[in-house]
């Protein structure tokens, strides 16, 4: 199956790392040219050396999602240098933490308002490119219960809510919007990674789970964003595609 990738213009926020960074590995591989962002500007350097390989135009940048000028700016400076935006998939997380209303402002101004301000930046790109995809990236903890109440899952719940109302206000434009939300991945240095090390028996919990046993890994998830990014899912819009070999337990109708 061909995916219609080659030549796309894709943004990827957070990509030097997880999700994200396999996610641009699979959309370079595929001909799209791609911009991304993250903190570090040695990550983004040893990304983007490691993109160029393909031989798609790779334009890295040091952006703060919590920096809401410069994070707007990059995006829209990005857009420009790609030549537009056919591809729009906001990775950045603030994460866990029950820290009261500190972990509520930490995950409404990333995880939320991240995204909301990184699809009003990258809007009139998206309109222009006529035929655009954006994904938003949810949690499975944003739709069943999950360790304990925490404003990560409730803040997540929000983006797939957000994403279904956009894909309907703006069908009409050519852009849809979808969701995937993944179960427990593990990342070499992520937050699961962490988890076993430092909490053995809670990391086995949740394994314990997983009905094959295992936790997912990053391509897993990356590559179900690269389909509903592609022109492949052309009349998936709207939908919140869970990616969690079997994690969450409910029947999803
Ligand atoms: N991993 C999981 O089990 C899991 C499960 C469900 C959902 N998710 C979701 O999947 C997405 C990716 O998570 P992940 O675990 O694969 O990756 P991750 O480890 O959270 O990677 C974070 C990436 O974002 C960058 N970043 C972090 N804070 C930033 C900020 N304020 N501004 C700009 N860049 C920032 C990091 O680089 P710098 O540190 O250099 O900035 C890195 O490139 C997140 O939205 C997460 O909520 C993950």
């Amino acid at each position: 199956m061909d995916l219609g990738l080659k030549g796309k213009k894709a943004i990827v926020t957070g990509a030097t790392k997880g999700i994200c960074r396999a996610l641009v590995e699979i959309l370079a591989q595929e001909g799209c040219d791609i911009a991304f962002c993250a903190r570090s500007q040695d990550d983004v350097d040893a990304t983007a050396e490691a993109l160029k390989g393909y031989g798609t135009r790779i334009v890295g940048g040091t952006a703060n999602v919590k920096d809401v000028e410069g994070y707007q700016k990059w995006l829209t400076e990005a857009a420009e240098e790609l030549g537009g935006c056919d591809i729009f998939v906001p990775g950045v997380s603030a994460g866990g933490g029950m820290e009261g209303e500190k972990s509520w402002y930490r995950a409404f101004e990333i995880d939320l308002m991240g995204v909301v301000r990184g699809f009003d930046a990258l809007f009139p790109f998206l309109k222009a490119s006529g035929n655009a995809s954006v994904v938003f990236i949810s949690t499975t903890a944003a739709v069943e219960t999950f360790i304990a109440p925490m404003p990560y899952n409730a803040i997540k719940a929000s983006l797939i809510t957000y994403a279904k109302q956009l894909s309907q206000a703006h069908a009409k434009r050519g852009i849809r919007l979808n969701v995937v939300s993944p179960g427990p991945i593990l990342i070499e240095g992520g937050s699961w990674d962490q988890i076993r090390q430092n909490d053995e028996a809670f990391f086995n919990s949740i394994l314990a789970q997983q009905p094959d046993g295992r936790m997912g890994e990053a391509d897993e998830v990356a590559r179900t964003i690269a389909f509903l990014a592609s022109d492949a899912a052309s009349w998936v819009t709207g939908t919140n595609l869970i990616v969690d070999g079997g994690f969450t337990k409910r029947v999803q109708f």
